[in-house]
């Protein structure tokens, strides 16, 4: 199998369909623009991110019926390297509307259908094959899969000397912590979660991730903090640095460019000070563009140049 420095995982994509109208109104008939597609799933966000940046990656995940299949052929379009699991049930959609009239977006997600214990174990199978420097696992769970499969995961892909970033909520994160993972993204909600409270003010969020690195689930957390930037804890550091103040559109997406900016960082070999600006600069830059839409590499690359001053 070839070597692939990044490969993603996303067990659970969603084929996001995206249109415009003009007056969300109930009984009668919406007129609709002509759709847009676009691939989706937290380890798909994460591999088109890496690609905006001229990186490579290996996009793993799950694909059934026609869904799955358009999924496929938009990444491939994008020049991303795809390894489908071809699985039974059709892959699931999203939908997202924009009302013009109001400009406010109205975002509909369905359950990720679910996956046979025979596919479960394929995916398994899979990643004990996989030759790559970095395993990223991204986004939600498909109905009816154990909360431990991203542990599972990670304990495969840590016998192999695979470092594992882990960009998920609730139990399946609680669970993944059980074993020792490379690097976390939780957003500030996610860590407060983690460490038992409700919430977490700016000066507690250092102790709260030492907590987590102590107890050995953890090397690097990074805590996003949306438009307050975000910081970098590793067990004998901390670094933080403010988001930019950019014209924001959507942020949607904001939080997988930045595991992408991240992870891609990574790859090249960049400072942990580094890798905390790259994610950052694409977080943001993300935001700066509409729906579902990534970022673009010159505003990723100016706001880099902006935070590596901070
Ligand atoms: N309003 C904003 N202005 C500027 N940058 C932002 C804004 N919101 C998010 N970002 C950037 O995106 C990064 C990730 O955002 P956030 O902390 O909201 O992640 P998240 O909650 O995981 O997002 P997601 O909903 O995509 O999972 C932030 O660290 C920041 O760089
Ligand atoms: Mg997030």
């Amino acid at each position: 199998m070839k070597h692939y420095k990044i490969t993603t995982v996303t067990v659970n994509p969603a084929l996001d369909k995206s249109t415009h109208l003009r007056g969300l109104v109930p009984e009668q008939k919406i007129r609709c623009d002509a759709p847009r597609y676009d691939a989706g799933g937290g380890g798909i966000n994460v591999s088109k991110a890496i690609a905006r940046l001229n990186g490579e990656s290996l996009a793993l995940f799950t694909a059934g019926g026609p869904t799955g299949e358009m999924i496929k052929e938009l990444l491939l379009k994008e020049g991303i390297k795809v390894d489908p699991i071809t699985v039974q049930n059709w892959t699931r959609e999203s939908f997202v509307a924009v009302d013009d009239n109001t400009n406010s977006q109205y975002r509909f997600g369905f359950p990720g259908a679910a996956l046979s214990e025979l596919e479960k174990e394929m995916v398994l199978e899979k990643v004990k094959a996989i030759a790559t420097d970095f395993l990223v696992l991204s986004g939600s769970l498909n109905e009816g899969l154990p909360t431990d499969f991203y542990k599972q995961i990670a304990e495969i892909a840590k016998k192999s000397n695979i470092k594992v970033i882990v960009d998920t909520s609730g139990e399946s994160l609680q669970k993944v912590l059980e074993t020792n993972v490379y690097l976390i993204k939780p957003n500030v909600g996610e860590l407060a979660k983690l460490v038992g409270v409700d919430r977490l003010e700016m000066e507690e969020v250092n102790d709260a991730a030492k907590k987590i690195i102590a107890q050995g689930s953890a090397e690097i957390i990074v805590v996003s903090l949306g438009p307050q930037g975000a910081a970098l804890i590793t067990k004998d550091s901390y670094d933080y640095v403010p988001a930019p103040n950019v014209a924001k559109k959507s942020t949607v997406g904001a939080g997988d460019s930045m595991v992408g900016g991240m992870v891609w960082a990574l790859s090249q070999n960049k400072s942990l000070a580094e890798v905390l600006r790259w994610g950052v600069a694409c977080g943001s830059a993300a935001t700066m563009n509409e729906g579902t839409q990534l970022f673009k590499i010159e505003d990723a690359n100016r706001l880099f140049e902006w935070l590596k001053s901070k």
